[in-house]
């Protein structure tokens, strides 16, 4: 079965968007079967995001992440990688199309509301930075 890993960032828990967030992946049919709300740590946020390395926004962007508590959670189901990822909407959410996610409820590009996994290799790099197997439902 596969399955996805999925944060509301802090802007999300501040403005109160964690249940609308859950309501529209489980609307979709998916199942969560993990979920937990911390304060990410710096080295937690450096390699959540290594890919991001370097470029021009990346000290912000972990300055933001680390700067409130953000809800991590593990989504079940056929296809859910993908889904999840056309349900969250593009990164900007001035380009997210209406109806989705980010288009709906983000409001700048740092502040769009969702992290989502992109393949299967980061769904399953992710999900074991955040969550231990006895998390984890076998
Ligand atoms: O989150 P997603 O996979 O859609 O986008 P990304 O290209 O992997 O970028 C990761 C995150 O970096 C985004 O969700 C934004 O919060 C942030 N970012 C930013 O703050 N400014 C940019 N110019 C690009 C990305
Ligand atoms: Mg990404």
């Amino acid at each position: 079965m596969e399955r996805t890993f999925l944060m509301v960032k802090p802007d999300g828990v501040e403005r109160g968007l964690i249940g609308q967030v859950i309501n529209r992946i489980e609307n979709r049919g998916f199942h969560m079967v993990a979920i937990k709300m911390l304060r990410i740590s710096q080295e937690l946020a450096e390699e959540q995001y290594a890919e991001h390395a370097g470029k021009p926004f990346f000290h912000e962007m972990l300055s933001f992440m680390t700067s409130g508590p953000v809800v991590a959670m593990v989504w079940e189901g056929p296809g859910v990688i993908q889904s999840v990822r056309r349900l969250m909407g593009a990164t900007d959410p001035a380009q997210a199309e209406p109806g989705t996610i980010r288009g709906d409820m983000g409001t700048s590009i740092s502040r769009n509301v969702v992290h989502g996994s992109d393949s299967r290799a980061a769904a399953e790099r992710e999900i074991n930075l955040f969550f231990n197997d006895s998390e984890l439902p076998g």
